[in-house]
């Protein structure tokens, strides 16, 4: 890493944890990323969800299709199921391009109905998993309905992961997407084989934005944003370098008339500025040293693939995020629309 006031320069960062969707909406997000990132986790949140083998080689060659001529790669996931088989995850593995199982419990979140209503049906496919070292990536939050959506994540620690980890203890688990103290204390308390993923939403929002002068569902996200005692909690973590936390974007899009519904969908997008919006953040923090092993280390390291080599530049000078961008024929309203930031992507 190379810094001076005005310019840093890293390794090539990843995105372990992204929404590419797919068709027209994939064409129009997929660039955003491939700018930036040289590899992503893609979710198979789609619909269908990509729940076999066979789904994810289709798949994966639409994103390559979508990116043209970038060197972008994309590690792909499958769509775990209270029936998916231990054959399907031996497959997966043998695959070599499918990176990981997605865990959504059951109407967690955007595409989840067919996700998982009972962790302990997926024994099976959970131990081929930890026999082949292929990590479960968990959308970390129960579903009843009568538990408080501020709550979700942490029941969910006490209720899901913490036996799951007791079962399973050398399966290894990324809990995406954190956004509480609660779930920094479980990382930081549980063996190696746990990591877990920060969004920039997270880092950069607490939960009145999506209430400041009226209702933001622009800020809208699933887990939902937090009191400013958990981002804080997020801000710290981030700031001491420790190598179980790692870049995730989430980043989701949502065509702007079904976030700005009387049901809007969750999920922020934030593709068009990810590492400017964590550079941002880890510079308020003084943190910008431990930037580059967050976005670029810390990722591979726990998943056990290379580095990247080459690295990208990010330059001092204040730019103005626009309002929208187009989406297949719709707008997107991306993260920080019409805000200024003084990191530029060079
Ligand atoms: O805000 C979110 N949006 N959280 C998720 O878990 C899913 C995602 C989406 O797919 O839109
Ligand atoms: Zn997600």
């Amino acid at each position: 890493m190379t810094t001076n006031s005005s310019q840093l320069t890293i390794i090539r960062p990843d995105d372990w944890h992204l929404h590419l969707r797919d068709g027209e909406v994939l064409a129009s997000v997929a660039p955003f990323t491939a700018r930036q990132f040289a590899r992503a986790i893609v979710m198979p949140n789609l619909k269908p969800a990509i729940t076999t083998v066979k789904q994810a080689v289709a798949y994966v060659d639409r994103i390559v299709a979508a990116v043209g001529e970038s060197a972008f790669e994309p590690l792909m996931t499958l769509y775990l199921t209270d029936e998916t088989p231990a054959t399907e995850i031996v497959a997966a593995e043998k695959s070599c391009f499918i990176k990981a199982v997605k865990l959504y419990p059951a109407g967690a979140t955007t595409n989840s109905s067919e996700g998982v209503t009972d962790i302990r049906k997926c024994d099976a496919a959970l131990e081929a998993m930890q026999e082949a070292g292929l990590p479960l990536l968990v959308h970390g939050e129960v579903t009843e309905p009568e538990i408080d959506v501020f709550d979700r994540e942490k029941v969910f620690i006490e209720q899901v992961m913490m036996p799951l980890m007791n079962r399973f203890p050398t399966l290894k688990i990324v809990f995406e997407h954190i956004t509480t103290a609660d779930a920094v204390d479980f990382v930081l308390g549980a063996p190696s084989n746990i990591g877990a993923t920060i969004t920039p939403h997270h880092l950069m929002l607490n939960r009145n934005a999506m209430f400041e002068g009226g209702l933001r569902p622009h800020n809208y996200c699933l887990p939902v944003l937090k009191r400013e005692q958990h981002r804080q909690a997020l801000l710290k973590a981030i700031s001491t370098g420790n190598p179980r936390f790692f870049l995730g974007t989430d980043s989701a899009p949502h065509e702007q008339h079904k976030k700005e519904s009387g049901c809007g969908c969750a999920g922020i997008f934030s593709a068009h500025a990810a590492i400017e919006i964590y550079a941002t953040v880890f510079e308020a923090q003084k943190a910008l040293d431990k930037l580059e092993a967050f976005a670029s280390f810390h990722g591979p390291d726990f998943y056990g693939l290379p580095r990247n080599t080459d690295t990208i530049t990010l330059k001092k000078t204040p730019w103005v995020i626009p309002d929208s961008y187009p989406l297949a024929g719709q707008t997107l309203i991306p993260m920080m629309a019409g805000e200024t930031l003084n990191w530029k992507l060079m």
